[in-house]
């Protein structure tokens, strides 16, 4: 989605503004554009394509000036194109307008302002914004923008520069997030910290309906009507190494590397010293856990994989009524909530807006909402009534990976922890759960120590139009992650089945070398996996075997086997994930694609 800058300070603004548009990158776009404010002229630059493009478009230009604003886009209203990329202006282009979100009532404003005598150089919603601040600008940027925001309708981040204000930044949000820089003697705006952690890690997250002037001695906040509102700043302990790449190729491949610190940070500091859990976090006394009678899990895509390993996890510890679905169907099914249901949100960014409106109709239906989110201050996490950090640390390539493995690490957490306090599982049960969960990010490390193998199946597979993922149990959301993983990041056919469910149909796809990947770590449900890679392999398929270490009752069936350390049978996706994982993204490179932004793809899905 979209990624915004906004800049006010003592250096040379276009460099921070590209600087923090490159670090926004990650959210997906396909234009971008600065506008740069100098001598009482704002110079708008914008192109369509990468950032490149745009600094391609720059070239040896000076663009001089200590206040500047910029933008990533992904379309939305029109196509992708130079004159679509925003900044947008105003008919005397005295007003530069950057805009993430959707103005629903653009098309009234826009007759209104035709009417009037203003003239559209885009197909945009954004540009309303600019022409109603060219209408209404009276000396007061901050007033004019307060006004104009009672009269939009939709979802908007709005970062706004006007000529006559040399000093002056002001943004605006609503539904949609928007956070401030604080440094000295300059001050800044984002989509998220990333757009300003080079420069600051001091941080104040902006409410609904709040108007923000940002200046280079402070930042004031006030709602639309003008009162001022205080907040407190908070301190991000992410830093700007933790946002590059670390001396891999893909942000991707450093993210899969990353993934047993990222579920040791998950775990750490919640667990006590007599080896049970402590999640304060939750804020449920033990009462209101004990009162729980049924939990839904909520997420998009990845996030939702993670949910439906959850729901394996808590039903089996905590012995409650779960079902994980996905976040777009959920508000439209009138589901039957209340008091008595523990909704869990879970969404990487925070962000996403299908998750989000989860979260805000599962409140109004008295539901108790915990977000399970990496992005502290994010909207999802500060509508819910709770939130669990998974602590990931900034996840930049599209596709997500150790988001994945720390959320379904949290909703161990949580499992173990309902489990816990209702007393469904003893505390010497819990203790050793908890104590095969630590040994986990160093049996994820012996995994990506053996990817080899991997690599080279990835060169065997670069040309296959289709492939398909076979799971049992935890085993089958993991089909669905490494099938999306497929589809995501190279482009292949790629499906995802529970094993059993093949013979009702999917097995049709079957035919002479069709590659058939099966999840098949030692579990209870074993012989019956070993039984449906018989039934693919008899069709033609070849068969790609997850297996654990040992274990050579599939051997005779596999035509390629990968190996990974033995652990629980339920904390298994921690370990089949990461090989799905790697292939897709080698498979993607031998294709010579973009790992880290695949094509229509955003990190962070803000709209609907
Ligand atoms: C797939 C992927 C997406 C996200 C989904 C939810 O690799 O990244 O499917 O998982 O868009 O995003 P969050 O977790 O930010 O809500």
């Amino acid at each position: 989605m979209c990624g915004i800058v906004g800049y006010v300070g003592e250096q040379q603004a276009l460099e921070v503004v590209l600087g923090g548009l490159r670090r926004l990158e990650y959210r997906g776009y396909d234009s971008a554009g600065v506008a740069i404010l100098h001598g009482g002229r704002l110079q708008v630059e914008r192109k369509a394509g990468k950032l490149s493009n745009l600094e391609k478009e720059i070239g040896e230009k000076s663009l001089p000036g200590t206040l500047g604003i910029g933008h990533t886009r992904w379309a939305t209203h029109g196509p992708p194109t130079d004159r679509n990329a925003h900044p947008q202006v105003d008919c005397a282009g005295k007003v530069a307008v950057v805009h993430n979100g959707t103005i629903e009532n653009f098309e009234v404003l826009v007759r209104g302002l035709e009417d009037r005598g203003h003239t559209r150089t885009s197909d945009t919603d954004t540009e309303v914004v600019a022409h109603l601040v060219e209408e209404r600008y009276d000396g007061d940027l901050a007033a004019t923008v307060r006004s104009i925001c009672q009269d939009l309708e939709g979802s908007f981040v709005l970062v706004i520069a006007h000529q006559d204000e040399p000093d002056l930044v002001v943004a605006a949000r609503r539904n949609l997030p928007l956070v401030i820089g604080l440094g000295e003697g300059e001050n800044f705006v984002g989509s998220d910290v990333t757009a300003f952690i080079a420069h600051t890690r001091e941080a104040r997250a902006v409410e609904q309906d709040q108007v923000v002037e940002v200046r280079r001695s402070g930042v004031t906040v006030t709602d639309l009507e003008g009162n001022v509102v205080e907040g407190d700043s908070y301190h991000v302990d992410w830093d700007t190494a933790a946002a590059e790449k670390g001396g891999h190729e893909f942000f991707m491949l450093k993210e899969i590397e990353e993934q047993p610190a990222a579920i040791r940070e998950t775990l750490g500091g919640r667990l006590q010293e007599d080896g049970l859990l402590h999640l304060d976090e939750l804020s449920m006394s033990d009462q209101d856990i004990r009162d729980i009678e049924q939990v839904v899990i909520v997420g998009c895509g990845s996030a939702y994989h993670s949910g439906l390993v959850g729901k394996y996890a808590l039903e089996r510890w905590a012995r409650l009524p779960v079902q994980a679905e996905m976040a777009s169907e959920f508000r439209y099914r009138d589901p039957v909530i209340g008091r008595s249901t523990l909704v869990i949100a879970v969404s990487q960014s925070g962000e996403t807006a299908d998750t989000l409106e989860a979260v805000r109709h599962a409140r109004h239906l008295r539901a108790k909402v915990l977000a399970v989110t990496n992005t502290v201050g994010s909207t999802i996490s500060r509508e819910s009534d709770a939130a669990l950090y998974t602590r990931g640390g900034p996840e930049v390539a599209v596709a997500s990976t150790k988001s994945v493995m720390t959320q379904i690490t949290a909703m161990y957490l949580v499992g173990l922890y309902l489990a816990q306090v209702r007393g469904t599982r003893d505390p010497d049960e819990v203790r050793a759960h908890l104590a095969d969960l630590q040994a986990v990010p160093a049996l994820v490390q012996e995994v990506l120590d053996r990817m080899g193998p991997v690599r080279q199946l990835a060169r065997e597979l670069v040309d296959e139009e289709r492939v398909l993922f076979l799971g049992r149990h935890v085993g089958y959301p993991m089909a669905l992650e490494g099938a999306l993983k497929l589809k995501e990041l190279a482009y292949i056919g790629a499906e995802g089945f529970p094993a059993g469910e093949i013979k009702h149909g999917p097995i049709a796809l079957v035919e002479q070398g069709t590659p058939v990947i099966v999840i098949a770590p030692r579990h209870a449900l074993q012989a019956k996996l070993v039984n449906n890679v018989q039934e693919v392999r008899a069709r033609g398929a070849r068969t790609i075997v997850i297996a654990t270490d040992g274990d050579e009752s599939v051997t005779p069936y596999a035509d390629t086997i990968i190996r990974i350390p033995d652990t629980k049978s339920l904390l298994t996706p921690l370990l089949t994930i990461v090989p799905l994982q790697v292939l897709s993204a080698e498979i993607a490179r031998a294709r010579g694609l973009d790992v880290d932004q695949p094509r229509n793809l955003a990190k962070s899905v803000t709209v609907e």
